[in-house]
């Protein structure tokens, strides 16, 4: 097989892009966690929302893989690998408020964008097109964490 990028090249984008997979994995699995167990008077809404907000992660999730296996490189989706290696914090069990549910998923996708926006960094001199599909996830990730943030009667501001 002829590719663009040289073997190290693309090993080293798919050790980025995977460590954005893992996160976008955590992420969407904490999104139906709270989907199923919010209590509170904004549940019907954001029942709904979470849901349309778990699809969105899990096409940002099929890109990534999708894309480290075009560039013959094996994406790991696995449980395992998502518990061991998830830079996000943990989402709490239980049932929760949607409040609380809220402030928990706001943190989970500031740690996802900071870590995309980090990532797009370093893929910026090595390869555009993953660069590309990088800010294209940050265009979902940004948008969804400001309609659960905007859910919130006090958010901060930073
Ligand atoms: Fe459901």
């Amino acid at each position: 097989m002829s590719l663009a990028l040289n073997e190290n090249t693309r090993e080293h984008v798919a050790s980025i892009l995977q460590d954005l997979l893992t996160d976008a994995i955590d992420l969407a699995l904490n999104l139906k966690q709270a989907h199923w167990n919010i209590r509170g008077p904004q549940f019907r809404a954001l029942h709904l929302h979470l849901d349309e907000a778990d699809t969105q992660v899990r096409e940002i999730a099929d890109g990534l893989a999708e894309r480290m296996v075009a560039l013959d490189m094996p994406a790991d989706g696995r449980a395992r690998t998502v518990a061991d290696d998830s830079s996000l914090a943990p989402f709490p069990p239980g049932m929760i408020s949607c409040e609380e549910a809220i402030r928990h998923l706001v943190d989970q996708f500031d740690g996802a964008i900071a870590a995309s926006r980090k990532a797009r960094e370093r893929l910026s001199e090595i390869d555009a097109v993953s660069e590309d599909l990088v800010i294209q996830g940050l265009h979902v990730l940004e948008k969804q964490r400001w309609m659960l943030a905007a859910q919130l009667e006090h958010t901060r501001s930073s």
